[in-house]
């Protein structure tokens, strides 16, 4: 083994899981899975990254167990090719992926995902479901996005909020999918509370001007993670991680912030590390980019500082700043921010896309495939 990435290979204990190296693949929605069921070549997809030692592997977002979950989303997603965590055929396609994987000696936990805001109404699996916004609220106009101006036209009038019992109702949908998960062999939950979906707009003060149980202050905007938390935890079970993911940044405003401070920071994450998150899924665009003023530390690096929860960082790793061509010249850095404790595991997206034995390379020193963005077209 290199022994300037020998940080990145010290296996790590989360609840019952004990993740060999410190590289997780991060989760990529990949619209593979025909009728929201993932097939022989998703199975083989995440099979390959197992093969490839990956540490943990976070699937793609899955859709939960509610009717208005999925749906065409304005990324240019087609609606019915995303996998659902609800129903025969999927989970015996999940059965699959899972077996796959764990017979590569693998780790495999699968990310509930709920697009709320970018759910266009009438898509998806059950297009008579309405959309579900916490206040009706797609987001501020003139953020600065990539979302496209047709999609934004579609969805940016307000409307009809859920009532409190509805938005319970997703609540409940969270864990049913949680106990879907675990009847198919999954090694822990991750949920999607980053960029701008249902839960991150609870989150979000431009988009949750609710009263009332689920709306007001941060603890009261924190309240509908908080219930999924509590809820996963309870359908894990004791041995198996919770993973929660957040970030400041949402797909309707990439400048948007949960936390200003360190001290707004911490009043959003503690109802959060309380209600039973293990690993916070720390989602950024550049791993390292320091996330207040006056220190180098990034928001994982405060995530961990604040609670003490095993932390994943994320966001460019593998890759120059642009994006656009694999490079190694940012592992040392990876591999000095765990030295120094600041955050616990690193999540890797596009690198792993491009190459599924891009950790073993890093392991042996042994040059990167060159990025090319056929990766994002094929299941390879
Ligand atoms: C094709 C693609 C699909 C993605 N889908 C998801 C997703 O379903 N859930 C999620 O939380 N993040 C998703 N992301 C974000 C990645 O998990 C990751 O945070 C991001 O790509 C930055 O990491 P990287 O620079 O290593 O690629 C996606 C990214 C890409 C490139």
């Amino acid at each position: 083994m290199e022994t300037a990435v020998a940080a990145l290979f010290e296996p790590l204990r989360v609840r019952g899981l004990t993740l060999p190296n410190r590289i997780v693949m991060s989760p990529m929605t990949r619209n593979f899975s025909t009728g929201g069921v993932p097939g022989p070549d998703v199975a083989t997809y995440y099979r390959r990254r197992a093969e490839g030692e990956v540490g943990l592997i976070v699937t793609e977002g899955t859709g939960v167990d509610h009717p208005s979950a999925i749906g065409e989303g304005g990324l240019g997603k087609r609606q019915s090719d995303i996998p659902l965590m609800y129903g025969e055929g999927s989970l015996a396609g999940w059965r699959r992926v899972v077996e796959n994987v764990h017979a590569a000696r693998g780790l495999i936990i699968p990310q509930l995902w709920h697009m709320g805001v970018y759910r266009l109404q009438g898509t998806g699996p059950h297009p008579e479901a309405e959309s579900i916004r916490p206040s009706g609220l797609w987001g501020p106009r003139g953020g600065h996005t990539s979302t496209s101006p047709e999609f934004i036209a579609k969805v940016i009038e307000p409307t009809k909020p859920p009532s409190d019992e509805l938005v319970q109702d997703v609540v409940d949908a969270f864990v049913r999918s949680a106990h879907a998960a675990m009847s198919v062999g999954f090694d822990g939950i991750a949920v999607h509370g980053a960029h701008g979906y249902l839960i991150d707009t609870f989150f979000w003060h431009e988009t949750n001007q609710r009263n009332g149980r689920w709306g007001g202050d941060i603890r009261a905007r924190v309240e509908f993670g908080v219930q999924i938390v509590r809820g996963l935890r309870q359908a894990v079970g004791p041995g198996k991680p919770v993973i929660f993911r957040y970030s400041q940044f949402k797909a309707q405003d990439y400048a948007a912030r949960i936390a200003n401070t360190p001290e707004e920071l911490d009043q959003f994450l503690q109802p959060l590390a309380e209600a039973g998150v293990d690993v916070f899924d720390v989602s950024a665009r550049h791993f390292d980019r320091p996330a207040f003023e006056g220190s180098t530390l990034s928001l994982a690096g405060w995530t961990k500082k604040l609670t003490g929860c095993t932390t994943m960082a994320v966001g460019g790793v593998g890759l120059t700043r642009d994006g656009q061509i694999v490079t190694d010249y940012n592992l040392h850095r990876v591999v000095a921010r765990i030295e120094q404790g600041e955050f616990d595991l690193i999540a890797v997206g596009r690198s792993l896309l491009n190459d599924a034995n891009w950790v073993r390379k890093v392991r042996h020193g042994e040059p990167f495939l060159p990025f090319t963005t056929a990766a994002f077209d094929t299941l390879i």
